[in-house]
């Protein structure tokens, strides 16, 4: 998949920006601020209806503008698609494919991305959710249609989260509590959960040997701490990630001792309806605790992306090297895992477009050649970099500079 032209208008700092692109590696290179993170951002967005770097879409309206429109027109084997957006501060999005008008979630699946960013560092460091949302990332781009699933997830989950509170605060004051309402909210909570943790459980086994795999290539083996593991702990089989101990870490009968427990039952986990009344009975066994702290406990918006390096967890022990191969192998296995993909839930030619913001700064020479090597098996690759940046030799290609809102092409390389 590539795309041939992209289009912004009122696009982040773009009134309009109108761009004819190649397959092969695309490099945006200016100053910082310049503008060249919005035109990939514009692209993701494109692939999962959401910014890489903000929540909210607000901020991707130009400011004093009402709408943003990003238009693409990708090429999946033969046949181009032109793919519409158009964003609306404050309100619902509109959609349109090859000019028809179309739900937005229609988009999903027709433009697929796997984006490396400097923040991406956080998926090792930072809290759970970034985890999740790796997961889920990938999950949409897999099965477009789980978007509304976990959208609706989302709903229950925060209706029945006030629902908890008031049977909580009226527990408090001494009255009666019928607990009972919460019932119907369990039976929503179970159903959609249950799809979540199975497709992101299913997510988890394709993705281990890519990210070990990509571990070793990217790390050159050098990593003292050993392989890279990946482990889903989901929240209702009570399979909770718990880090190992200080005394389990620096037990002197050497590392073992430290290995978490997480038995491998991504299978069960991958069985729907299992995993559904595995849910609805830790929801039943932990009604008196969530009505207490008013909190949704179980389901997998509680669960976790195990990072494990060797016998130890990423988080807190990874040095910052390998956090950043760490990081790398995430990516780059879900590009892998996004490319085998034969599930058949979108159009021929899945073979996600790679993004490629801004990374090469943060990485040491080796990871940067050993990462562009890899790079260039992809069919389209865009790159943001600083002037001056030391970038790959092999990262030739079509080169433009941003420029205070404009982007014109410029000579590569090989011109010269
Ligand atoms: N909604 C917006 N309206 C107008 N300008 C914006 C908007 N969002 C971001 N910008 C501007 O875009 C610029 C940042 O662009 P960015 O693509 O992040 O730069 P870089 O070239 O460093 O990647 C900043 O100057 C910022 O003020
Ligand atoms: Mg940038």
């Amino acid at each position: 998949m590539y795309l041939t032209d992209l289009a912004l208008s009122d696009f982040r700092s773009y009134r309009q920006v109108v761009l004819r692109l190649s397959p092969g590696i695309t490099t945006f290179v200016g100053e910082n601020g310049q503008g060249k993170t919005n035109i990939v951002e514009a692209i993701g967005y494109l692939a999962t209806l959401s910014s890489h770097r903000v929540a909210s879409d607000n901020a991707l309206v130009r400011q004093g503008a009402n709408a943003g429109v990003i238009q693409a027109k990708v090429v999946h084997g033969e046949h181009p698609t032109t793919v519409e957006v158009e964003i609306f501060a404050g309100r619902a999005n509109r959609a349109r494919i090859n000019r028809g008008n179309v739900r937005p979630a229609e988009l999903l699946g027709h433009v697929r991305t796997v984006t490396f960013a400097p923040e991406d560092v956080e998926l090792i460091r930072g809290d759970p959710g970034e985890r999740r949302r790796f997961l889920d990332d990938l999950m949409i781009q897999m099965k477009p249609r789980m978007a509304g699933v976990k959208a609706e997830y989302e709903k229950v989950t925060r209706q029945r989260s006030a629902l908890l509170k008031s049977l909580g605060a009226q527990r408090r004051r001494g009255g009666t509590v019928d607990a009972g309402a919460l019932d119907v909210w369990d039976v929503q909570l179970a159903k959609l959960g249950a799809q979540i943790t199975a497709a992101r459980a299913q997510i988890i086994s394709g993705l281990r040997p890519h990210v070990a795999g990509y571990y070793q290539i990217v790390s050159g083996r050098s990593g003292l701490a050993g392989d890279a593991r990946i482990d889903y702990a989901d929240s209702a089989t009570k399979n909770m990630y718990s880090p190992p101990s200080a005394e389990q870490i620096h037990d002197p009968q050497g590392g073992e001792a430290a290995v978490r427990t997480i038995i491998n039952h991504e299978d069960d986990l991958t069985d729907v309806e299992l995993t559904e009344v595995q849910i609805l009975s830790a929801l039943v066994e932990r009604r008196d605790q969530e009505i207490a702290r008013g909190v949704n406990l179980v389901g997998p918006h509680r669960d976790e992306l195990v990072l494990n390096l060797g016998t130890l967890p990423a988080k807190g022990y990874a040095s910052h090297g390998e956090s950043w191969s760490y990081t790398l192998a995430l990516r780059l296995g879900a590009w892998k895992l996004l490319r085998e993909d034969s599930s058949g839930e979108w159009a021929d030619d899945g073979e996600p477009i790679l993004i490629l913001d801004d990374v090469f700064a943060e990485l040491d020479a080796k990871r940067r050649e050993r990462l562009a090597e890899i790079v260039l098996e992809a069919q389209q690759v865009f790159v943001t970099a600083a002037v001056g940046d030391d970038l790959p030799e092999e990262l030739s290609g079509d080169r433009f500079l941003v420029h205070e809102g404009s982007v014109e092409p410029m000579s590569t390389k090989n011109d010269e």
